[in-house]
């Protein structure tokens, strides 16, 4: 099988090319602004990189959307002090830009397996997220950082219109606060614009004070990125074409958690890390209003839980890492990739 991955440096993108290189013997060909993610398979032949933005390499696109067998476009603005900074940034990469990636893909009948995203269930009150029941709630229109739900939403709507219509062979994917190594940098940390897992860690690092927009109240369900990727093997793998037309949450409901029990737990988890288990000091975790943090175009999404039924029924799956394990594993990655590998403890 030959695999199409725009944005393969990304959090997504390198962790699923690391995982069909070592397991399979499919070819990935793989596009990118950056190849920093990519060490472990630049020199494998399976693995064909080009070094390009997908506004501009449109003819390399197409060409290999023709040539592959399975299309991933995984290019997308994902943080959201990005969707209320840059809302119009947001709507010409992640919708117009991928929108004539799905335009291909008919033309060519071409399987694609697009990110939705768990946003897109937006305020919904269901206490749990059902992919083909829950209805899509988002706010006013001066709340702008729903763009990128809408954005997203609307893209689900067209794929699968043109699977009804046109015979697009499609799968949706909607993963639910994936964390895991490399998930955001250091700068985006320091510019705030991180995701809160490594904005938090993050900020432990740099002894800066944690903040808790609102107190902290929200909720989400971490889900470690290795899960998650094992999930999307299955659905490449497509055996009995058993994700045809399917729209499928990839979430851990298990580790469900507030913003404020999070920052507790990787404090603690900072606080026995043999690098930093004899510092003096630490981070405060200090509220802030969502106004002071994001700006007025802001409105938060108080609980998320995916329904993993549909998962477990078409590709047996079901995630196995745990909050503090999951939390653990990422919070060490960050460091060692900062401050080098752990020292030993005094
Ligand atoms: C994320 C992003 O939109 C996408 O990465 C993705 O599509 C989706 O959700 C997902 O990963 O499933 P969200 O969970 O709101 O949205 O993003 P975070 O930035 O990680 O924030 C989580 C919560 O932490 C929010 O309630 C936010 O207000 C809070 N937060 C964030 C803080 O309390 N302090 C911070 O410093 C940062």
């Amino acid at each position: 099988m030959k695999i199409l991955i725009l944005g393969v440096n990304g959090f997504i993108g390198h962790h699923l090319t690391n995982r069909i290189i070592k397991t399979t013997d499919w070819s990935v060909f793989g596009m990118d602004l950056a190849f920093d993610k990519l060490e472990k398979v630049l020199d494998n032949p399976r693995f064909h990189f080009i070094e390009g933005d997908i506004s501009i390499n449109k003819e390399w696109i197409e060409y290999h959307v023709k040539k592959c067998d399975v299309i991933m476009p995984l290019v997308a603005i994902a943080t959201p002090k990005h969707y209320v900074k840059d809302p119009i940034g947001v709507f010409n990469l992640d919708f117009e830009m991928n929108l004539n990636i799905v335009k291909q893909c008919v033309k060519y009948h071409k399987r694609i397996v697009f990110p939705s995203t768990s946003e897109v269930y937006g305020a919904s009150p269901d206490s749990e997220f059902n992919e083909d029941e829950t209805f899509l709630v988002v706010g006013p229109i001066q709340k702008e950082r729903w763009i990128y739900s809408c954005c997203k939403q609307m893209l689900d709507r067209v794929i699968y219109a043109y699977g009804i219509r046109d015979n697009l062979e499609f799968t949706l994917f909607r993963p639910f606060n994936w964390v895991g190594p490399r998930l955001d940098s250091l700068d985006t940390a320091k510019e705030g614009s991180s995701r809160v897992v490594t904005q938090f860690i993050a900020e432990l690092m740099m002894k800066l004070p944690i903040s808790l927009v609102d107190g902290g109240k929200q909720k989400r369900c971490f889900t470690y990125v290795e899960d998650g990727i094992d999930a999307l093997m299955k659905i490449l793998e497509n055996r009995n074409d058993c994700c045809k037309n399917q729209i499928i949450n990839i979430g851990n409901p298990w580790n469900d958690c507030s913003i404020k029990e999070l920052a507790l737990m990787l404090k603690k988890i900072f606080m026995e890390h043999p690098n930093h288990k004899n510092d003096k000091d630490f981070s405060e975790i200090a509220e802030v209003s969502a106004g002071s943090y994001y700006g007025k175009g802001y409105q938060d999404i108080y609980t998320r839980k995916p329904s993993i039924e549909k998962a477990k029924r078409l590709l047996d799956w079901t995630p196995v890492t745990g909050l503090e394990e999951s939390l653990k594993k990422t919070l060490y990655a960050f460091l060692e990739e900062n401050e080098g590998t752990a020292k030993p403890s005094k």
